[in-house]
């Protein structure tokens, strides 16, 4: 079966779940073959009007498309399960994007052998620069895998992780947009700081993360020889560095990384 062959619905449509509809849309999947769910009126008729998609209620989904995406907040997701979890058949494949909560979750409240797939993706899906890390629950096969990651290699790039490491990639690059918006918030700021005005600030930085995160990419250079390069003798860069580790820069995103791991823990065990 083809990818454009499966009805996929996607249930509970906010932020991350309008970005897979518009990524799934723009890659060319047929909108006859997507549903969406929503639980205000007024969500669904944005949905309905903005992708041309189905809105519908969450037991016609369920009986109506054989993947549901499931992007529920997590604290959302045992009320949801209470309603459709025993009426999803067991041939269904379960995509959950719900941060913290583990296959086990969906499984103790799906029909026996359903299978689940835990995918964690990003913001950056709506400019199809996601970064989507992808784990087999008990029941998923290699071909529910693949099909999850045809669906996710659209909105950008997709990698395949033990689920045991799934509560790490969610403070990575589940969250990681927003360290770096916070990085370029910072680096604006210290911009007008400087005397520059605002706007230019914003154009300079911008462009010398693209330009960075590009030759990460694509030099397959380790980010310190990147760094050294820009780093000469005596020179403004190690100035500035020297700052940055006075101010522990390094430590305090290793205690950010822990402290947003602990909250995708906490939220799993809150939701149970
Ligand atoms: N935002 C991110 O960057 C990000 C990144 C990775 C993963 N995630 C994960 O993605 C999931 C969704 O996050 P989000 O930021 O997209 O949240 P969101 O914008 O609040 O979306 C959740 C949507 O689910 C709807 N909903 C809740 N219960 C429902 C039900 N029983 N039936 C139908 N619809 C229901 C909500 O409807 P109402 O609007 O009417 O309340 C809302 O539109 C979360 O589990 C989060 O952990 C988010």
């Amino acid at each position: 079966m083809a990818v454009g062959d499966h009805t996929v619905a996607v249930i509970g449509a906010g932020k991350i779940g309008e970005l897979m509809l518009s990524g799934l849309l723009r890659s060319g999947w047929p909108v006859g073959r997507l549903l969406a769910t929503a639980r205000r009126p007024i969500r669904a008729e944005e949905l309905a009007t903005r992708y041309g998609v189905q809105v519908v209620d969450n037991l016609t989904a369920v009986g109506e498309a054989d993947v549901l995406a499931i992007s529920v907040k997590p604290q959302d997701a045992a009320a949801l399960l209470d309603e459709i979890g025993p009426k999803v058949p067991a041939d269904k494949l379960v995509i959950s994007l719900c941060a913290g909560l583990p296959t086990s979750f969906f499984n103790r409240r799906l029909p026996e052998g359903t299978p689940v797939v835990r995918v964690m993706t990003n913001t950056p899906a709506l400019v199809d620069q996601a970064m989507s890390a992808i784990s087999a629950g008990a029941h998923a096969t290699g071909e529910h895998l693949a099909l999850a990651e045809e669906m996710f290699t659209p909105l950008g790039a997709t990698v395949r992780v033990p689920e045991s490491q799934q509560d790490a990639v969610t403070a990575l690059s589940g969250s990681g947009p927003a360290y770096f918006y916070l990085l370029v918030e910072a680096m604006v700021d210290a911009g007008i700081l400087l005397g520059l005005p605002r706007q230019v600030a914003h154009e300079l930085i911008v462009q010398t993360a693209i330009g960075s995160a590009v030759m990460l990419r694509d030099s397959g250079e380790h980010p310190v020889k990147l760094r050294e390069a820009v780093t000469s003798p005596a020179g403004t860069t190690i100035s500035a560095i020297r700052e940055l580790e006075n101010h522990g820069v390094r430590a305090a995103m290793l205690a950010a990384l822990e402290a947003a791991r602990d909250r995708a823990r906490e939220l799993a065990a809150q939701s149970e």
